[in-house]
C-alpha cells in the first residue's frame, strides 16, 4: 500500500494496495509497463486537450523537493497534481532543514508520512536512493548528476507521437555523457533501440553508469557527424549541467565542435527529428538554424513532460487501470 494510512483495512482507501514503487532510474519499469505508461499519457493528453476532469489523485499531496533549479519539472508535476485530483507542496533545501544538514533518512520518513508521493531533483544518486530506502510512499526522480528518466519518458513519448514505436530505431546522442545521456541509454537497453553516442575526448561515458543488460544498446563515434549519419532522432543537451559550473569555460572549448547544426542534421534520415530537454544554448550545443528549424519538436516535448508525468503518478499509486 502507498497511502499514508497505517491501516490495511482503511474503508476510505480507493486505491489498489500494492508495493511501494519507487522511479529512480529508467531501469525501474519493464517494457510492458512503459507499453501502459505511453498510452495511458495518450490517454490522459486527449483528456487535459478536452478540457476534460479526471481526478483520479483526488485529496493526495505531491511533495517537490528541489536541491537544483527547475522550470519545466516544478510546472509539469505541479500542474500535473493538480489535474490529477491532488495538490503539490514546493520545498527547497534553501528554506528548509534540508539545507541545514537534517539526514536525508529522516527527511524522508516525516516527509512520506505527510504525503502520498514524492519528487526529487537533488546532485548524487545516492541521495535519492537514500531517500527511497526510508520512505513510505514513492519516490520520482525529477533529474539527479546521473539521471533524467522523466525528461527521457516525455522525449519517448513525444517520438511515438510523431514517428510510432521507437523499437529499432537509432537516436544520436552529441555532447556531454550526462544525465539525459545515460537515460538514453538505459531507455534504448529495455525498449529495444540503438544509441549512438559521439562526445570529445575527456567527456566519454564512464561504462559503471551506463547500468545496462547488453551494451549492443550504444556505440560510441569519435565523429559527431558518423554517429548523425542515418538517425532518427538527433537530441543533444547543455555542455555543463547544473552542479559542474566550475567547469565551464573548458568545456565550452572541448565541446566547440560537437554543437548540432544544419550539417550533422543533413546525414540524418530526411525525416529525423531533433529534440532538446531545455534550457538550450543557441549557439553552443545547438545551431538557431535546428532548434528553430522544422525538425526540431522541442515545444511539444516540453509540454509532454505533464501528460507523462501524470501517467506517471497515476501508475505509481494506482497501478494499471484499464
Ligand atoms: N528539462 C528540464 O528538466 O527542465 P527544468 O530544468 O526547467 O526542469
Ligand atoms: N543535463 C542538464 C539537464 C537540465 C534539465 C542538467 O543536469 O543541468
Amino acid at each position: 500500500m502507498t497511502m499514508h494510512n497505517d491501516s490495511k483495512s482503511n474503508p476510505q482507501n480507493n486505491f489498489p494496495k500494492k508495493e511501494v514503487k519507487h522511479y529512480l532510474q529508467f531501469s525501474d519499469l519493464t517494457a510492458d509497463e512503459y507499453s501502459y505508461i505511453l498510452s495511458r499519457s495518450k490517454w490522459l493528453k486527449d483528456k487535459f486537450k478536452a478540457y476534460e476532469t479526471w481526478h483520479p489523485l483526488h485529496d493526495r499531496t505531491l511533495a517537490m523537493i528541489f536541491e537544483k533549479n527547475s522550470t519545466r519539472t516544478r510546472l509539469s508535476f505541479e500542474a500535473g497534481i493538480h489535474q490529477l485530483g491532488g495538490h503539490a507542496v514546493y520545498l527547497n533545501t534553501r528554506d528548509t532543514q534540508l539545507g541545514r544538514g537534517e539526514p536525508v533518512e529522516d527527511a524522508a520518513q516525516v516527509i512520506s508520512r505527510m504525503t502520498d508521493i514524492i519528487m526529487i531533483r537533488t546532485f548524487g544518486q545516492d541521495i535519492i536512493e537514500r531517500f527511497a530506502k526510508n520512505s513510505r510512499v514513492p519516490v520520482i526522480n525529477g533529474l539527479t548528476n546521473e539521471y533524467h528518466p522523466c525528461q527521457v519518458l516525455a522525449d519517448i513519448f513525444t517520438f511515438t507521437e510523431l514517428r510510432g514505436s521507437i523499437k529499432g530505431k537509432t537516436v544520436t546522442w552529441i555532447g556531454d555523457a550526462n544525465n539525459m545521456a545515460y537515460t538514453w541509454i538505459q531507455a534504448a537497453d529495455i525498449l529495444d533501440f540503438k544509441v549512438h553516442f559521439s562526445g570529445p575526448k575527456g567527456y566519454q561515458l564512464e561504462p559503471s553508469l551506463i547500468n545496462v543488460k547488453s551494451s549492443q544498446c550504444v556505440e560510441s563515434f569519435e565523429d559527431p557527424l558518423e554517429a548523425c549519419r542515418g538517425a532518427d532522432l538527433v537530441t543533444t543537451d547543455v555542455w555543463t549541467s547544473m552542479g559542474f559550473e566550475s567547469e565551464n569555460s573548458e568545456r565550452l572549448k572541448a565541446f566547440k565542435l560537437w554543437m548540432v547544426d544544419s550539417n550533422k542534421m543533413a546525414v540524418a534520415k530526411k525525416d529525423a527529428l531533433f529534440m532538446h530537454c531545455l534550457p538550450a544554448h543557441r549557439g553552443e550545443e545547438v545551431s538557431a538554424e535546428v532548434i528553430d528549424g522544422e525538425q526540431s519538436v522541442v515545444w511539444q516535448e516540453a509540454e509532454n513532460r505533464l501528460h507523462v508525468q501524470k501517467a506517471l503518478m497515476e501508475y505509481l499509486l494506482c497501478g494499471k487501470l484499464n
